[in-house]
């Protein structure tokens, strides 16, 4: 077992990410050496996660008193029934606050664990197993908990922290290759947002990440978490700098609402489109250099990242886009708050444009 760590400190909760391979036997010795204990556990699975490390995950807790409820991860089940089912095993069960909750799955999974958890007797102890690249590299970090509802994504949550989170890399050998990809594009994003160093070991090792090879998978899911954590720890609640977390995800949310959030197009690889719109339309208003422009469009490119937004829409699309786009969270006003970019490392917080300032843009990037 190999294993590194990092420590975050935010204000409400401090925590460590241990990121490794082969950590299944280990995962309660871990736990401990993490001062966390408990009566009892409840384990909220994932039915995708591999059996194989499961099974592992569970023999490692061997006496300690263990339940287990396996979830079928999509964002349909991603709602409140499903977080209510958790609340009631944990109720029949009599938990307590100083019992525990582990969430072994992909960012989904984790964000109903994480919504149950902050709601049971008002918080107890809540550790995330991440399994997709996704969630190791973005949404076990940070204590974003949450579900969707018949009004948008993600619009009922809370802030909880976890008290630990577990990445093991093993995992990842069963995704999907659309998943990894996925991922990719939230590492990308944390490399253009914060460090041109990270961006450019990005660059010369894509294709050894994309095959999850070691130790450059690890080191990618670390450089990202770093940088993560120290926005998180800086603005715990996204009043402020945690917004540069939001880079393409403006187009992105906004692509996915426009088609339903259809399966043609998953969140990850909105993420990596709204990605290359932010980058085009920060060229456009001359914010970006068209050098640095290219460098980041060949890297996606040569990645084999999606890049073909007409793919997926119409023309006509274009008004549904925008209007998704002025309903943003971000949003203050009438206007449409975009994180854009100056050069790789350096984004813009806070630039506003009217819809009409983007209709001729968005019309444009439907046609690429
Ligand atoms: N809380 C946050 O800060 C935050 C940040 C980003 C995204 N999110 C949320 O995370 C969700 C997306 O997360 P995701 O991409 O991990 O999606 P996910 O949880 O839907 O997982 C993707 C797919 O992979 C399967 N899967 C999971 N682990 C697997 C494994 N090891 N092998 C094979 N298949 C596996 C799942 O069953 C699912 O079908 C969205 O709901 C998004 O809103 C939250």
């Amino acid at each position: 077992m190999k294993s590194t760590k990092l420590k975050i400190n935010t204000k409400t909760k401090k925590y460590s990410i241990i990121i490794g391979s082969n950590l299944g036997l280990n995962i309660l010795k871990i736990i401990l050496e993490n001062s966390i204990n408990f009566k009892q556990c409840l384990l909220i699975i994932d039915k995708n996660a591999s059996k194989k490390i499961v099974s592992k995950i569970k023999k490692s807790f061997n006496k300690k008193k263990l339940f287990v409820h396996y979830f079928n991860a999509n964002e349909i089940n991603k709602n409140l029934n499903s977080v209510n089912s958790i609340l009631d095993i944990l109720l029949r069960k009599n938990f307590s606050r100083e019992d525990c909750v582990i969430s072994i799955g992909g960012g989904i999974t984790g964000d109903i664990t994480g919504f149950a958890a902050s709601l049971f007797k008002r918080g107890l102890k809540f550790i995330n197993i991440p399994t997709t690249l996704l969630s190791q590299v973005d949404s076990s970090i940070g204590g974003k908990t949450g579900v969707n509802t018949k009004f948008g994504k993600n619009l009922i949550g809370s802030f909880y922290q976890p008290d630990l989170v577990i990445s093991d890399t093993q995992f990842l050998k069963t995704l999907p290759k659309k998943e990894i990809i996925c991922g990719y594009g939230e590492i990308l994003k944390h490399s253009l947002i914060a460090n041109k160093n990270f961006y450019n070991f990005l660059n010369k090792n894509i294709d050894k990440i994309l095959n999850l090879s070691s130790p450059y998978i690890e080191k990618a899911i670390y450089e990202s978490c770093k940088i993560k954590k120290k926005v998180v720890e800086q603005d715990e609640n996204e009043k402020g700098l945690r917004k540069i977390l939001n880079f393409g995800h403006t187009f992105a949310h906004a692509y996915e609402a426009t088609l339903n959030y259809s399966k043609k197009l998953n969140h990850g690889e909105a993420v990596i489109l709204g990605i290359q719109s932010a980058l085009r339309f920060s060229l456009r208003n001359s914010l970006l250099k068209k050098n640095d422009y290219n460098i980041i469009m060949s890297h996606i490119l040569k990645a084999n990242l999606p890049s073909k937004i007409k793919r997926f829409f119409k023309t006509k699309d274009s008004s549904k886009i925008l209007s998704f786009m002025l309903k943003d969270k971000k949003n203050y006003s009438n206007k449409i708050n975009l994180i854009l970019l100056k050069k790789i490392g350096s984004p813009i917080t806070n630039r506003e444009y009217t819809k009409k300032n983007l209709e001729a843009f968005i019309k444009n990037e439907l046609r690429n």
